[in-house]
């Protein structure tokens, strides 16, 4: 098997690099490497490469920058994910992208599942959208797995925006109504390597069927639940916090440029029957990125 990796330094790509290494040969491309700011470099990226399996980790993901930044979000997030999914196309490939659940308003008041009808509610998620729908609309083989409040040990995210704050401020607002599940990088690649197995032998068996999947751990909370599973961990560790109180605080009360669903709860029913997978709880894959090399 052939992979080409898009996006490797990302969270999830620098992950990919290193899980997708046992399925075959993985050509791991960087921003530098592959810009999505050039489409017909990319379309001639892929022709020379030829892969049997594109897996796109790069993305556009400064959700409040977005509000700001339409066109350049669309290019990369919709407009080049389309020309991933042509290229597939010619090429059959099978075409594996990340979304999000900010595709979603928030208003549900149940996890959602991947029928429900998307409207997001920004720039960033309505580029998303963009995308998932050209790669729907290329005909190729693909699938799409969305995903929320991503984290790892490397990289800007929550986890280390929190480790850094605690370490700095002896108080810290944390937003309380926004409800997710923090999921960790490392198992977003490795899920994805056990279904690429499977999604691979199927279509050499013409079994293979496209799709959308939520992709998230189970179990959920607030920003403010998982800053503190975030600061427990880390005293835990005896790191050094000056952090002593952590303020659950309303949305209205941290207005962003971005506005965010508050119910980001995603039903992963569909995958784990679909790929015989668990979904391992938030709290135990933070326990596992916090204690990581
Ligand atoms: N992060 C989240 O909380 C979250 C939540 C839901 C869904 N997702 C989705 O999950 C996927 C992976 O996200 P992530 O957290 O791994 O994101 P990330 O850490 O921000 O990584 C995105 C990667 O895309 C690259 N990139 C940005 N602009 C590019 C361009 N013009 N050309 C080529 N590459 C470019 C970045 O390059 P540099 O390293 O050079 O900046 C980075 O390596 C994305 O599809 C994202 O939309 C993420």
């Amino acid at each position: 098997m052939k992979i080409l990796l898009t996006g490797s330094n990302g969270q999830v790509g620098w992950e990919l690099a290193r899980t997708l290494l046992p399925l075959g040969e993985v050509i791991a491309l960087n921003r530098e490497q592959a810009n999505f700011t050039n489409l017909d470099e990319l379309r001639r990226i892929i022709e020379d490469i030829s892969p049997t399996v594109i897996v796109n980790a790069a993305a556009y993901t400064a959700v409040d920058k977005a509000e700001s930044e339409r066109d350049l979000a669309f290019l990369i997030n919709a407009q080049a994910v389309a020309v991933l999914a042509e290229e597939a196309k010619k090429q059959n490939a099978l075409l594996i992208h990340y979304s999000t659940d900010y595709v979603f308003d928030g208003t549900k008041s149940t996890p959602y599942d991947e029928d429900d009808i998307p409207n997001p509610l920004s720039v960033y998620g309505e580029s998303k959208l963009a995308g998932e729908r050209a790669i729907q609309a290329s005909g190729a083989d693909y699938l799409i797995f969305r995903t929320t409040w991503v984290f790892a040990a490397r990289g800007q995210n929550f986890v280390n925006s929190i480790l850094r704050l605690a370490s700095e401020r002896e108080e810290l607002n944390i937003v309380a109504d926004q409800i997710g599940a923090p999921t960790w990088a490392r198992f977003i690649a490795e899920a994805t390597a056990h279904i690429i197995r499977q999604a691979e032998s199927e279509r050499k068996t013409e079994n293979f069927i496209s799709g959308i999947y939520n992709l998230t751990s189970a179990g959920e909370t607030s920003w403010h639940g998982f800053a503190e599973e975030i600061v427990k961990m880390a005293r835990q560790q005896n790191r050094e916090l000056k952090n002593r109180l952590l303020n659950p605080i309303p949305t209205t009360a941290y207005p962003t440029p971005a506005k965010r669903p508050s119910n980001s709860r995603l039903s992963t029913q569909r995958l784990m029957g679909r790929f015989t997978l668990v979904m391992p709880n938030w709290v135990e894959t933070l326990r596992l990125c916090v204690n990581a090399d």
